[in-house]
């Protein structure tokens, strides 16, 4: 697969956080003591260490890991799953979108993650692996994560299952409550409700293969997290609470933007990094 870029850059970072902050640039360029025209310019992508260093600490966000991401020097160490784990990347408008497959290598059942825009991917790994699809888990029901999931159902058969806080009823899909487990084989799902960035947002925590793994979808990214004009505070506090206390080692599988691992995040993500 060819390298996906970081779903956010430094401006982005920066934005999520002001907004989730809710302080507007002049109260920044206050808090931070700085002119208004700093921190404009490391808005607008500049580099300036020292301002960089000033608005972290009024946005909560490490200083170190923002300007490293301002310098664009850190990308994730892609962990490798040797069996049991695919990833597919599918395009929206000009971004990318993620969803995952992972099954139990003896029994062949399989369980999808999201659809993204075009769940060909999805479908040829079934057949290549000779695979049973049996659910199809929702992270959440933006339209980018569940753009195919009409067709991967109609295709497979599978059930489909959402969290009972997601507010979109989704045709023919059972829901769950938090700490619910599934199981694939000698693979265990548990449902971690890491709400936020959309009201029904999970983390689907899955242990069995070589590395734990988290599906996380749009609640953290490879140096960020997921957005939320109103519940900004709900989606880190959930985040803080719930991914972070799972082992350093697991794999973070996001809904945008490359793998990476709690171990590299807690190192280089700006927001837990403070
Ligand atoms: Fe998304």
């Amino acid at each position: 697969m060819p390298r996906i870029p970081l779903e956010d850059n430094v401006t982005d970072v920066i934005g999520k956080a002001q907004r989730g902050r809710q302080l507007s640039d002049a109260e920044l360029a206050v808090q931070a003591s700085l002119p208004l025209a700093d921190v404009l310019a490391v808005k607008s992508g500049e580099i300036r260490e020292h301002a960089l260093r000033a608005i972290a600490r009024p946005l909560k966000l490490g200083g170190k890991a923002l300007i490293a991401l301002a310098r664009k020097q850190w990308y994730p160490e892609q962990p490798v799953f040797p069996r049991g784990f695919a990833m597919f990347n599918t395009p929206f408008d000009d971004l990318t979108v993620n969803s995952y497959l992972v099954w139990d290598v003896k029994t062949r059942h399989a369980a999808a993650f999201d659809t993204g825009t075009n769940c060909d991917g999805i479908l040829a790994t079934v057949q290549a692996e000779k695979l049973t699809l049996r659910s199809i888990f929702i992270t959440h029901t933006h339209d980018d994560h569940i753009a195919d999931l009409p067709r991967l159902a109609a295709e497979t058969k599978a059930a489909i299952w959402s969290s009972e806080l997601e507010p979109v009823n989704l045709p023919g899909a059972q829901v769950f409550k938090e700490n619910a487990h599934f199981h694939l084989g000698e693979l265990a799902i548990k449902t971690l409700f890491t709400w936020g960035h959309s009201p029904g947002m999970t983390t689907y925590y899955t242990t069995g293969l070589a590395w734990p793994l988290a599906i996380v979808g749009d609640s953290l990214f490879a140096s960020s997290m997921g957005g939320s004009p109103s519940h900004f505070a709900d989606q880190y506090r959930h985040n803080r609470e719930k991914i972070f206390k799972l082992p350093p080692d697991t794999v973070l599988a996001c809904g945008h933007g490359p793998l990476t691992t709690l171990r590299q995040e807690r190192l280089h993500n700006p927001f837990y990094t403070h």
